[in-house]
Formats: C-alpha cells, sequence, structure tokens
C-alpha cells in the first residue's frame, strides 16, 4: 500500500512536471506520423518530391548550362558585339526547356549563331529535372498537357475540321519563314527556319508558346490551345501526304520553284507585252493611215 501511493505520487508528480509534456508530446507525434506513413499513398515516396527535383536539376545545370546561362541562370552579358554566350533563363519557363533541351538544341556544344536540332544528350527524367528548375527561377510557360497538343482522340471528321482550320493559320502565320508546304527556308543573318516534318506535336507546341531564336512566340493568348492544335494536324496531314502542294518540280525547294515562276511568269508578261504593243501600234497605223 505504502509502494502504490508512492508510485502513484511518483507518476503524478511526473505527469504535472514538464517531463511529462514532453514524452506525452512525443508519444502523440510518433504515433500520428506511424499512422500517417501507414495510410498516406504509396506514390508519396516513390516519386522525388519537387524540391528533390528542382535540387537535381540544379545541379545539372551547373554542370552542363551554367558555363553560357550563368550560375544562377542569370545570363552572361554580351562580352562582344554580336557574340553572347547565353541569355537569362529567368521566366522563360519549363517550356522552353523542355523543347530546348528536348529538341538536342541545348546544351549547344559553342557558342554560335544557332543552335542546331540534334539528338538530345538528357534522358526525360533529367529534363523534366532541369525545366523544374529553370521555372523555379521565375514564372513563365509550362509544359504542356498531352491533351493539349494530341490529336489522337479527334475523330474524322474533326480531324478533317482541325486540319482545314490549321491550314489557313499555318498560311497566315507560319509561311513567311517556314514555306508553304512547311519545307523551311533562309532568314536574315545566316538564320534558317527548319523543316517542320516529322517534328512531335509537344515540341511545336512548345516552340508557340515560347519562340525560340528569331521565332515570335504565340501566347495562348494569341493562338489559344485549340488552335496550336489545328496547326499540329495540319502539320501532321502533311506527313501523310508529302506531295500536299501538288506540284513539288522534284521538291529541290524555293530555288528551283522560283526559278520556274520566274521564268513562266516572267516569260508569260513578255509575251504579253509584246502582244498588246504589236496590236496597239497596228490600230494606231490605221487611224493615221487610212
Ligand atoms: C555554349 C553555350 C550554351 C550552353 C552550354 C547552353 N546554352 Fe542554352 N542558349 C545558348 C544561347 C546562345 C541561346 C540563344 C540562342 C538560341 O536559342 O539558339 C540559348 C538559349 C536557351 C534557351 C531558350 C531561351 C528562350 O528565351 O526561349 C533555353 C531554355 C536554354 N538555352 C536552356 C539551356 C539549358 C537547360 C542548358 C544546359 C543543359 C543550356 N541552355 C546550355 C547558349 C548555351
Ligand atoms: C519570323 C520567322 C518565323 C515565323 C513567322 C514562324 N517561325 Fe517557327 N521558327 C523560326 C525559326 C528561326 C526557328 C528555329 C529556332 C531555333 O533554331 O532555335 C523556328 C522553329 C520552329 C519550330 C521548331 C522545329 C524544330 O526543328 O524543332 C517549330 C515547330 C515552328 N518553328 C513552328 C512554327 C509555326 C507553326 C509557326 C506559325 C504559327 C511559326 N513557326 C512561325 C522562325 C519562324
Amino acid at each position: 500500500m505504502r509502494l502504490l501511493n508512492r508510485t502513484a505520487g511518483r507518476l503524478s508528480r511526473h505527469r504535472r512536471g514538464p517531463l511529462a509534456g514532453l514524452v506525452v508530446l512525443l508519444l502523440g507525434l510518433v504515433i500520428s506520423g506511424s499512422l500517417y506513413t501507414a495510410f498516406s499513398p504509396a506514390q508519396a515516396d516513390s516519386q522525388p518530391s519537387e524540391t528533390d527535383q528542382v535540387a537535381q536539376g540544379k545541379e545539372l545545370f551547373l554542370a552542363s548550362c551554367s558555363f553560357c546561362h550563368g550560375q544562377n541562370g542569370e545570363g552572361v552579358p554580351t562580352v562582344r558585339e554580336g557574340y553572347q554566350l547565353g541569355p537569362s533563363l529567368v521566366g522563360v519557363g519549363a517550356a522552353a526547356v523542355d523543347f530546348q533541351v528536348g529538341t538536342g538544341r541545348m546544351p549547344m556544344v559553342q557558342p554560335g549563331q544557332q543552335a542546331p536540332r540534334k539528338p538530345p544528350v538528357f534522358s526525360d527524367e533529367e529534363t523534366a529535372a532541369l525545366a523544374a528548375y529553370v521555372a523555379s527561377l521565375g514564372p513563365g510557360p509550362a509544359i504542356p498537357n498531352e491533351s493539349d497538343y494530341s490529336i489522337e482522340g479527334l475523330s474524322e471528321e474533326e480531324r478533317e475540321e482541325a486540319i482545314s482550320r490549321g491550314g489557313q493559320i499555318f498560311l497566315t502565320n507560319c509561311t513567311a519563314c517556314h514555306n508553304f508546304n512547311g519545307a523551311g527556308g533562309a532568314m536574315p543573318r545566316g538564320g534558317y527556319a527548319p523543316s517542320l516534318h516529322g517534328v512531335e506535336g509537344k515540341y511545336i507546341f512548345e516552340a508557340l508558346l515560347t519562340g525560340p531564336q528569331q521565332m515570335p512566340n504565340f501566347s495562348n493568348g494569341n493562338l489559344s490551345p485549340e488552335e496550336k492544335r489545328d496547326v499540329i494536324a495540319y502539320l501532321d496531314s502533311l506527313e501523310d501526304n508529302a506531295e500536299y502542294a501538288g506540284f513539288t518540280l522534284g521538291g529541290l525547294g524555293p530555288v528551283s520553284e522560283g526559278l520556274f515562276a520566274w521564268l513562266l511568269g516572267i516569260g508569260g508578261l513578255v509575251g504579253a507585252a509584246v502582244w498588246i504593243a504589236s496590236h496597239t501600234t497596228r490600230t494606231k497605223k490605221s487611224k493615221v493611215n487610212p
């Protein structure tokens, strides 16, 4: 009885003491923690958290991109006229990185005119990490969802309509640089607009969103996601039907076609001029000399 009293006394003393509170708090934390891990969705530990991804992206960035784009993506100022290592990436968004790295343009091998398309250097996971890191520097366009650019779900009829709308959009906005059938063409100062044949829908969407290099950007405000998808459907239809333009003159490109138009067009005009001249002189003559 005396012993019991003493233990009870000790317990209540402990309960009231500052340590007891701490013990109860710790116990509560342990229990709720284990309950949480038991019931939280399994993907929580199989997927890297957002901050892990940004950290991984930063590491890759420091190793492969910072030489040209700066330690914090702030860009490297122009060293001399016409020679820039790399522009600031603050605010270019995840879409720009996914496009540039996904099409192999970045990392650029050496500073130059224009980074060419080449097989990508980074895996999908690494590209996503780089994109997450750059997106963390400032708000910019996100990587589009597959439902935005995929034309797989369209019915035959919807696809036909999308192709004709997309063709119109392409004609007014893109042919100036990319040519009528998307074959590409030269740009001022030694640049070029590449051929659009075989470019994946996702990269077409991202190119429109971010406007790489000398290409203007077509934000979703300018060209809605549906209109972008229409353009993708149109470009896709050129793939199915490479001779879409009908008469390609051997597919030698704008030069041969231009030459052809020149010969035929100017030839025709000269012919018409000669014909008109000969007829007017004859009528004048006939008036003067009855
Ligand atoms: C040798 C220098 C160099 C390296 C290395 C390099 N870049 Fe670039 N980057 C450039 C230049 C120059 C441009 C602009 C010219 C162009 O787009 O062709 C550019 C453009 C970009 C753009 C487009 C910006 C915009 O306004 O849309 C992104 C995004 C980008 N780089 C990301 C990267 C990433 C990510 C890496 C590393 C994996 C990288 N770059 C490595 C030089 C470099
Ligand atoms: C002022 C000229 C210009 C106009 C207008 C233009 N582009 Fe571009 N486009 C370019 C240039 C230049 C590049 C190459 C950028 C680079 O190399 O970094 C390009 C690149 C692209 C790419 C990337 C191709 C690849 O090889 O990965 C796509 C897709 C594209 N353009 C689609 C379009 C579409 C669709 C339109 C119309 C809505 C359009 N462009 C309008 C100049 C233009």
